[in-house]
């Protein structure tokens, strides 16, 4: 692959910063002052550049629009208490991001694009990261497929992204989900592991519907017999069954990277952890029999949040009172306080 050696930086000569209110901040509605911009044509990448926030000129006939080659991640930056800005496993999202991208046959991004591009963009904007309570920046870098062209086949050329916004929680409160049993969200071999728009888009109908029922969110379960409980709308699930914390394992699962570190903080704590199948039956059983004693939603927007109820064929299943829930308040005050630098990073998560 072409080496590409620098970044070129132009800064905004008006920023936008003042305006924001960092009390009031809605999730991904006002972004930075500046984007990343990377592009790859004839086989390698030709430029990355740090530019000014705005708007960009593409073709009407882009191969993304119309056959959908566009894959993201999400990733969070947060203000530490001695003034520094620490980012959340970075690494890892750089990881995913190339697993999606080679299952949408786009080209790989290497480090010094994907990581030191962000460090370049985060540094230039760090005065954006929100120095409020429970607030982080949300960095979404993207790629997308060009070509101007409308045949069906992988694009020849392609941009890659990074935009930044200052958010507060996705979810303000503990989640109301309904286990979809008609609507497939991935099957076997398909793109589900992958973190790509078309994952997104095929989820907004079958959500509003459960919206109109009064849920927040679905509960997606497998394409052969909606049987098993596989994801939440935007973040995996993990459950407290007996003594032991369980997250739902397939191929058609997002890698949620707050998943993976809460199953190893949960193991480094001496607790049994899970990676399995679980069924609805064993869920809703746990629940009327007080087995599962803790239910909770992780991602990156989402980071930790609980599950109030759950329905399934019509009827509500009630978990416990959220305050009451040991593991999950302890695991979340951990992340938080680790993020937010208010104790040792003995793990090695912050960048
Ligand atoms: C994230 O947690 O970063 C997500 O991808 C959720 C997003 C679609 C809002």
């Amino acid at each position: 692959m072409e080496k590409v050696h620098s970044i070129e930086v132009e800064q905004t000569t008006s920023s936008r910063l003042a305006q924001v209110d960092f009390e009031n901040l809605k999730f991904g509605h006002i972004l930075s002052d500046h984007m990343l911009v990377a592009e790859y044509n004839n086989g390698a990448w030709q430029s990355v550049k740090v530019v000014p926030y705005g708007n960009i000129v593409m073709s009407p006939s882009s191969s993304f629009i119309h056959y959908g080659q566009s894959i993201f991640e999400g990733i969070k930056a947060y203000k530490q208490e001695n003034g520094d800005v620490s980012i959340f496993r970075p690494d890892q999202n750089h990881e995913r991001f190339n697993k999606s991208a080679a299952r949408l046959e786009m080209p790989t991004v290497p480090a010094e694009i994907f990581m030191d591009g962000l460090k370049t963009l985060i540094d230039l904007d760090r005065d954006w990261v929100p120095p409020t309570k429970d607030a982080s920046l949300y960095i979404r870098p993207f790629m997308f497929g060009t070509e101007a062209a409308l045949g069906v086949h992988p694009s020849a050329s392609y941009t890659f992204m990074i935009i930044t916004s200052p958010v507060g929680s996705y979810y303000n409160k503990p989640l109301r989900l309904k286990v979809e049993t008609h609507y497939t969200r991935a099957a076997n071999g398909g793109v589900g592991f992958s973190k790509n728009a078309g994952n997104y888009a095929l989820s907004l109908h079958p959500t509003k519907l459960a919206q109109e029922e009064g849920f927040d969110q679905l509960i997606w379960t497998d394409a052969e017999e909606h049987a098993y409980v596989e994801e939440a709308g935007t973040a995996n699930l993990l459950f407290r069954i007996g003594d032991t914390l369980i997250t739902p394992s397939s191929e058609t699962i997002l890698r949620g990277i707050t998943r993976l570190s809460i199953m190893a903080i949960a193991e480094k704590w001496g607790l049994k952890t899970e990676s399995r199948k679980v069924s609805v039956q064993e869920l809703i059983d746990g629940i009327e029999n007080g087995s599962v004693t803790e239910a909770f939603a992780a991602g990156t927007a989402a980071t930790l949040t609980p599950i109030a109820e759950i329905g399934y064929q019509g009827k509500i299943y009630k978990l416990s009172d959220p305050a009451t829930r040991e593991f999950s308040n302890k695991v979340l005050q951990y992340l938080n306080d680790l993020r937010y630098g208010r104790i040792e990073d003995e793990f090695g998560w912050n960048l």
